[in-house]
């Protein structure tokens, strides 16, 4: 029992030493997941759910799920016409709204300055809330100053914590850095193991932007999911070849966002705190990069 209690002790100091957090409420499972501290000093899990295509009682269900299971960040976008999916996820569940980091997206035909500001009001109503922790800009079409701008007023009046990017390239956000007043704090882009992007991500880095990756399977394509290498490094570990992909993009400092609609692989993605890739490990898995998009029907 002394033991035991010792055990416990040593935990609690552990986990309060390594800004942790623990996913406490409603959760079937409880959950400890990392956070990565944005350049304006607002924590973000380092491992969230992405909800592109689930949408109606799919989405709802996913969502509300996901949260028992310990996600805190869900990332949605106005395009995928989920939010109100998203939204009501979230209620159901129950949780506590601020224990979530809810992350959403402009989309391109609403860029500029007034639309910025329109869009931004109709994405709180569907998804039923009073202010998101993140809003970045999906794509760097049209007039990014003026959705810029918009973005800053509405972070500095606290309805949104966090603002950022996405699919920006290295001039793209050099560009926007110059002329903002707030620097963006995140870049969310496509990393997976045959698109890897690591100078790019060096570069995002050294403006002190936060690496977001998009599609960490890469959808599957590729027969990304039995991959003899990741199936390979899996075993050693005891984890799936899903698992290997999330741990070797969180031992990069990436921010992951996963999307799955099924139960058992929810859980699996959320299973990735316990064991650590080898230096060895992360080299095999960077020989796998393809070096081009794994989507190039989005270009
Ligand atoms: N900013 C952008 O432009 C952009 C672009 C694309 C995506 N995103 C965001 O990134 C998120 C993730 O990307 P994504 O949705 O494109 O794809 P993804 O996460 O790379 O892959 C999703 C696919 O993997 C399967 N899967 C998930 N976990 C699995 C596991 N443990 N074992 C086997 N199969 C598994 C899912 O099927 P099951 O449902 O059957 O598990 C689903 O078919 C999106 O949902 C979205 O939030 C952003």
């Amino acid at each position: 029992m002394k033991k035991t209690l010792r055990n416990v002790a040593i935990l609690s100091v552990f986990f309060a030493a390594t800004s942790l957090s623990y996913a406490q409420s409603n959760v079937e499972n409880a959950v400890f997941i990392p956070t990565k501290t944005l350049n304006n000093g607002v924590k973000m899990p380092c491992l969230g759910f992405g909800t592109l295509e689930l949408t109606d009682s799919v989405g709802l269900n996913s969502v509300a799920r996901a949260i028992r299971l310990g996600y805190r960040l869900f990332d949605t976008a106005a395009v995928y016409g989920n939010e109100e999916a998203v939204g009501k996820g979230i209620k159901q569940s129950g949780i506590d709204r601020k224990k979530l980091f809810i992350s959403t997206k402009l989309w391109v035909s609403d860029m500029g300055y007034e639309s910025t500001k329109k869009a931004f009001e109709r994405s709180l109503k569907k998804l039923g809330v009073d202010y998101v922790d993140m809003y970045l800009i999906h794509r760097p079409h049209g007039d990014v100053p003026g959705s810029w701008k918009a973005m800053e007023e509405l972070y500095k009046e606290g309805r949104i914590r966090a603002i950022g990017v996405s699919n920006f390239d290295s001039v793209q956000l050099a560009g926007l850095i110059a002329k903002a007043e707030i620097k963006p704090a995140i870049n969310q882009i496509e990393i997976n193991p045959y698109f890897q992007q690591p100078e790019m991500q060096k570069m995002i880095e050294e403006f002190g932007v936060q690496v977001e990756g998009w599609s960490p399977f890469a959808q599957g394509r590729n027969g990304l999911f039995t991959n003899k290498v990741l199936v390979q490094i899996g075993k050693k570990y005891n984890k799936t070849a899903a698992q290997v992909t999330l741990r070797w993009l969180i031992q990069r400092g990436i921010v992951v966002i996963p999307r799955t609609s099924n139960p058992v692989h929810m859980k699996e993605n959320l299973n990735v705190f316990d064991f650590e890739l080898s230096k060895a490990d992360m080299q095999k898995i960077s020989a796998l990069d393809k070096k081009t998009s794994q989507f190039p029907e989005w270009k």
